[in-house]
């Protein structure tokens, strides 16, 4: 049973006034808020456990290894890795991507190769990749997307080719909320030599991840857009990949032994995770999936979809207003403009009526410029979200295009 108002009270958060009016939260693109259960995890961390990971032959110690490591083992199960060496604790996604970039072109990128992205990528699915295509003087090709922001699947096709080492795109777009034809880019792309990386930053709470049925070469995403504290992410990489990388930065815990001669490094997944990892931030990642895990993500899924259905449908009545990508493959976030208006004014006066959405370019500038735009309104949602929030937002943008016009 999915009892929204159970699921509700786990979050402290939510029960707030902001601006003297019940908060609305739909920035959960940016940001989820944090169960009960997660917050009293990293309390309990700090108050009973804290030690430095694979460190220390002393209780603590021990006790915060063996924590972070059973992390890694629930994000395994949670996305259905083969092994818990494929699973890399990074800072967050776009750490999780230059990692691949920076250690995959090490290895396997040089001059006049190519590697592909989508146009609707954020900023970190295309930065890291541009580094590394000026660094080994690699070419950086793009898909191009339709008037609603979706991928062209056929001119992805002509741009596949024997060059081709990687192909790099979001799983769902965060500007829009576009699912992308991931199953569809990876069959085509397994016809050929290319690896695959998927930004599953705005998938992975909303959708069930299987990386062996997606058979993915990389999937990264981040812990504070799945209700666990920030600092933490994941790069999945499949073992027999990892283990041919250089590792990306060196320090402790990524060595098995040090000399002035000779450096050995450490095994997977170590090899990637230089210096004292965010390990309280891992276990709150681990409790997040938990909670998820108890909500059931289809459930979550479910949930969301009407949601958005709900939105699309409400705010498409209003005067004016233009939801930027229209498709029938979408989740959990509607982005808007209101003719004659600023979107930051929009926010701005959605804010005073204690809703919070996000407003500008989303970290996809590139995006924003296929649509013609400098930014929009965005409203993304999470599973505590209501039915009754997007009627606050319907009428807080009402009100706004009154004050406005
Ligand atoms: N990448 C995050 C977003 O889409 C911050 O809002």
């Amino acid at each position: 049973m999915f009892d929204i108002e159970k699921i509700r009270r786990q979050f402290p958060i939510l029960t707030q006034k902001v601006n003297g009016k019940p908060l609305v939260y739909l920035d959960n693109g940016a940001t989820t808020q944090k169960p009960r259960q997660v917050i009293d995890i990293v309390n309990k961390m700090y108050s009973e456990y804290n030690s430095n990971i694979h460190r220390g032959v002393h209780y603590l110690s021990a006790k915060s290894t063996e924590l972070y490591e059973n992390a890694r083992e629930t994000v395994r199960k949670f996305i259905n890795a083969e092994t818990p060496e494929e699973i890399i604790f990074t800072k967050g996604t776009t750490d999780a991507i230059n990692l691949a970039a920076f250690s995959f072109g090490e290895k396997y990128i040089k001059e006049n190769d190519e590697i592909i992205v989508g146009l609707t990528e954020h900023h970190s699915n295309i930065v890291p990749w541009q580094m590394l295509c000026k660094r080994k003087k690699a070419k950086l090709k793009v898909i191009p997307a339709d008037e609603n922001g979706e991928l062209k699947f056929e001119e992805f096709k002509k741009l596949l080719g024997k060059k081709t080492k990687l192909v790099a795109f979001a799983h769902v777009a965060n500007s829009t909320g576009i699912i992308n034809p991931v199953e569809k880019i990876i069959e085509e792309t397994r016809k050929t030599e290319a690896k695959i990386l998927i930004d599953g930053a705005q998938a992975i709470q909303h959708k069930k991840i299987d990386v062996k049925t997606l058979d993915c070469d990389f999937y990264a995403f981040s812990g504070h857009k799945i209700y666990a504290e920030t600092g933490i992410g994941v790069l999945y990489g499949k073992k027999e990949l990892l283990e041919t990388m250089p590792p990306y930065q060196g320090g402790g815990d990524m060595i098995k032994s040090v000399s002035f001669e000779k450096t050995e490094y450490a095994d997977l997944p170590l090899k990637f995770e230089a210096g004292t990892s965010n390990y309280v931030a891992a276990v709150s990642l681990a409790e997040a999936l938990n909670f998820v895990n108890s909500t059931g993500i289809e459930n979550i899924e479910k949930h969301e979809s009407e949601l958005l259905a709900y939105a699309e449908e409400k705010l498409s009545s209003i005067n004016g207003l233009k939801i930027f990508g229209k498709s029938r493959n979408k989740t959990s976030a509607v982005s808007f403009n209101i003719k004659n208006t600023h979107f930051y004014d929009i926010g701005m006066i959605l804010d005073k009526l204690g809703t919070a959405v996000r407003t500008g370019t989303h970290c996809a500038e590139p995006t924003m410029k296929h649509f013609g735009i400098t930014g929009t309104v965005r409203a993304s949602f999470a599973v505590y979200n209501t039915f009754d929030e997007i009627d606050k937002l319907y009428e807080g943008i009402i009100k706004a295009q009154k004050m406005l016009s």
